[in-house]
Protein backbone atom coordinates (compact mmCIF):
# COMPACT_ATOMS: atom_id res chain seq x y z
CA UNK A 1 0.00 0.00 0.00
CA UNK A 2 1.08 3.18 -0.81
CA UNK A 3 0.74 5.92 2.55
CA UNK A 4 2.86 8.88 3.85
CA UNK A 5 3.69 8.03 7.81
CA UNK A 6 4.43 11.07 10.03
CA UNK A 7 6.16 10.99 13.26
CA UNK A 8 2.61 12.30 15.01
CA UNK A 9 0.99 9.20 13.57
CA UNK A 10 -1.01 10.76 11.32
CA UNK A 11 -1.24 8.53 7.65
CA UNK A 12 -2.36 9.77 4.27
CA UNK A 13 -3.72 7.54 2.15
CA UNK A 14 -4.90 9.90 -0.46
CA UNK A 15 -2.78 9.50 -4.06
CA UNK A 16 -3.15 12.20 -4.77
CA UNK A 17 -2.17 14.10 -1.81
CA UNK A 18 0.59 11.97 -1.81
CA UNK A 19 2.41 12.55 -4.97
CA UNK A 20 1.83 16.44 -4.79
CA UNK A 21 3.57 15.88 -1.28
CA UNK A 22 6.49 13.68 -2.93
CA UNK A 23 6.48 16.57 -5.62
CA UNK A 24 7.30 18.96 -2.50
CA UNK A 25 10.62 17.53 -1.56
CA UNK A 26 11.56 16.95 -5.59
CA UNK A 27 10.76 13.40 -5.75
CA UNK A 28 8.22 12.31 -8.07
CA UNK A 29 6.01 9.60 -7.30
CA UNK A 30 4.09 7.97 -10.59
CA UNK A 31 1.80 4.63 -10.49
CA UNK A 32 1.79 1.98 -12.80
CA UNK A 33 0.62 -1.25 -12.11
CA UNK A 34 1.83 -4.28 -13.92
CA UNK A 35 -0.96 -6.38 -15.94
CA UNK A 36 -2.03 -9.26 -14.34
CA UNK A 37 -0.82 -12.05 -16.55
CA UNK A 38 -0.42 -15.10 -14.81
CA UNK A 39 3.18 -15.69 -15.77
CA UNK A 40 3.69 -12.93 -14.62
CA UNK A 41 2.00 -12.49 -11.40
CA UNK A 42 3.86 -16.09 -10.89
CA UNK A 43 7.28 -14.53 -11.00
CA UNK A 44 6.26 -11.51 -8.91
CA UNK A 45 4.80 -13.91 -6.12
CA UNK A 46 8.15 -16.54 -5.58
CA UNK A 47 9.71 -15.12 -2.81
CA UNK A 48 13.07 -16.12 -4.69
CA UNK A 49 14.03 -16.19 -8.42
CA UNK A 50 16.70 -17.70 -10.17
CA UNK A 51 18.93 -16.09 -12.65
CA UNK A 52 16.25 -17.37 -15.91
CA UNK A 53 13.39 -15.93 -13.59
CA UNK A 54 14.79 -13.33 -13.08
CA UNK A 55 15.64 -12.45 -16.90
CA UNK A 56 12.00 -13.40 -17.36
CA UNK A 57 10.75 -10.80 -15.09
CA UNK A 58 12.80 -7.85 -15.94
CA UNK A 59 11.56 -8.15 -19.86
CA UNK A 60 8.55 -8.54 -18.71
CA UNK A 61 8.55 -5.46 -16.92
CA UNK A 62 10.65 -3.46 -19.40
CA UNK A 63 8.13 -4.69 -22.02
CA UNK A 64 5.34 -2.86 -20.18
CA UNK A 65 7.11 -0.05 -19.43
CA UNK A 66 8.02 0.45 -22.97
CA UNK A 67 6.38 4.07 -23.38
CA UNK A 68 7.90 5.19 -20.20
CA UNK A 69 11.35 4.21 -21.07
CA UNK A 70 14.11 5.23 -21.71
CA UNK A 71 14.05 7.42 -18.12
CA UNK A 72 15.83 10.36 -18.86
CA UNK A 73 19.68 10.31 -18.26
CA UNK A 74 19.73 6.10 -17.71
CA UNK A 75 22.40 4.29 -18.64
CA UNK A 76 21.08 0.88 -16.83
CA UNK A 77 18.71 -1.13 -14.94
CA UNK A 78 18.74 -4.13 -13.13
CA UNK A 79 16.26 -6.31 -10.80
CA UNK A 80 16.56 -6.53 -7.10
CA UNK A 81 15.33 -9.42 -5.05
CA UNK A 82 14.98 -8.93 -1.41
CA UNK A 83 14.07 -11.66 0.71
CA UNK A 84 14.09 -12.90 4.08
CA UNK A 85 16.98 -15.99 3.49
CA UNK A 86 19.30 -13.66 1.82
CA UNK A 87 22.44 -14.23 2.93
CA UNK A 88 23.68 -10.62 3.51
CA UNK A 89 20.08 -9.50 4.50
CA UNK A 90 20.70 -8.26 7.58
CA UNK A 91 24.11 -5.88 6.68
CA UNK A 92 22.04 -4.80 3.28
CA UNK A 93 19.56 -3.32 5.85
CA UNK A 94 22.27 -1.31 7.54
CA UNK A 95 23.43 -0.22 4.84
CA UNK A 96 20.07 1.32 3.66
CA UNK A 97 19.21 2.32 7.11
CA UNK A 98 20.89 6.26 7.51
CA UNK A 99 19.86 9.24 5.72
CA UNK A 100 22.39 9.70 2.35
CA UNK A 101 21.81 11.04 -0.73
CA UNK A 102 23.25 10.12 -4.66
CA UNK A 103 25.07 12.35 -7.67
CA UNK A 104 22.54 10.98 -9.80
CA UNK A 105 18.66 10.64 -9.02
CA UNK A 106 17.84 7.39 -7.35
CA UNK A 107 15.28 5.89 -9.83
CA UNK A 108 12.98 2.96 -7.89
CA UNK A 109 10.45 0.98 -10.16
CA UNK A 110 8.66 -1.31 -6.96
CA UNK A 111 7.07 -4.69 -8.42
CA UNK A 112 6.34 -6.79 -5.36
CA UNK A 113 6.45 -6.24 -1.81
CA UNK A 114 7.15 -3.37 0.63
CA UNK A 115 9.50 -0.92 1.09
CA UNK A 116 10.08 2.70 3.31
CA UNK A 117 11.63 5.56 2.10
CA UNK A 118 12.64 8.32 4.74
CA UNK A 119 12.79 11.93 3.71
CA UNK A 120 13.21 15.57 4.84
CA UNK A 121 10.57 17.93 4.74
CA UNK A 122 11.61 21.93 3.85
CA UNK A 123 10.32 22.40 7.56
CA UNK A 124 13.05 20.19 8.54
CA UNK A 125 10.74 17.41 9.80
CA UNK A 126 10.92 13.95 9.26
CA UNK A 127 7.82 11.70 7.17
CA UNK A 128 8.03 8.17 5.30
CA UNK A 129 6.81 7.17 2.04
CA UNK A 130 5.11 3.57 2.48
CA UNK A 131 5.80 1.89 -1.11
CA UNK A 132 3.96 -0.98 -2.87
CA UNK A 133 3.37 -3.01 -6.44
CA UNK A 134 3.62 -0.14 -9.13
CA UNK A 135 4.86 2.81 -7.28
CA UNK A 136 7.78 4.31 -9.59
CA UNK A 137 9.92 6.70 -7.21
CA UNK A 138 12.21 9.28 -8.28
CA UNK A 139 14.44 10.28 -5.63
CA UNK A 140 16.10 13.82 -6.74
CA UNK A 141 20.01 14.07 -6.99
CA UNK A 142 21.24 15.29 -3.91
CA UNK A 143 18.24 14.67 -1.70
CA UNK A 144 18.96 13.26 1.74
CA UNK A 145 16.93 9.95 2.05
CA UNK A 146 17.01 6.56 3.84
CA UNK A 147 15.44 3.66 2.77
CA UNK A 148 14.09 -0.14 4.83
CA UNK A 149 12.40 -3.08 3.83
CA UNK A 150 9.23 -3.94 5.09
CA UNK A 151 8.68 -6.63 7.87
CA UNK A 152 9.16 -9.78 5.84
CA UNK A 153 11.78 -8.17 3.87
CA UNK A 154 9.98 -9.03 0.73
CA UNK A 155 10.80 -6.97 -2.26
CA UNK A 156 11.02 -6.72 -5.81
CA UNK A 157 11.85 -3.38 -7.76
CA UNK A 158 14.03 -2.49 -10.51
CA UNK A 159 16.97 0.16 -9.99
CA UNK A 160 17.42 2.46 -13.01
CA UNK A 161 20.97 4.24 -12.90
CA UNK A 162 22.12 7.55 -14.24
CA UNK A 163 25.73 8.15 -14.21
CA UNK A 164 27.25 5.62 -12.10
CA UNK A 165 25.85 1.93 -12.70
CA UNK A 166 25.66 0.90 -9.05
CA UNK A 167 24.57 2.02 -5.53
CA UNK A 168 26.83 4.53 -3.96
CA UNK A 169 25.78 6.61 -1.26
CA UNK A 170 26.71 10.13 0.17
CA UNK A 171 26.29 9.72 3.89
CA UNK A 172 24.30 12.55 5.86
CA UNK A 173 24.91 12.85 9.77
CA UNK A 174 21.27 13.64 9.86
CA UNK A 175 19.79 11.23 12.56
CA UNK A 176 16.93 9.68 11.35
CA UNK A 177 13.43 10.23 13.75
CA UNK A 178 13.33 7.45 15.78
CA UNK A 179 9.35 7.63 15.68
CA UNK A 180 9.83 6.78 11.82
CA UNK A 181 12.05 3.86 12.57
CA UNK A 182 8.81 2.53 14.79
CA UNK A 183 6.18 3.03 12.05
CA UNK A 184 8.49 1.08 9.54
CA UNK A 185 8.62 -1.75 12.07
CA UNK A 186 12.29 -1.77 13.13
CA UNK A 187 12.13 -0.65 16.88
FE1 LIG B 1 19.36 5.94 -1.68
Amino acid sequence: MTRLLYPDGRIELERGTIESSMEAVGARLRLKQLPGEPGLAALLDAPVLDQTGQDALLGAIDAHLDEWLPIEGQTGHDLVVFHENLPDLAELRRKFLAFHSHVDDEVRYIVAGTGYFGFVASDDSQFLLEVGAGDLLNVPRGAEHWFTLGADSRLKAVRYFGSISQWTALPSSRKINPALLTLAGIE
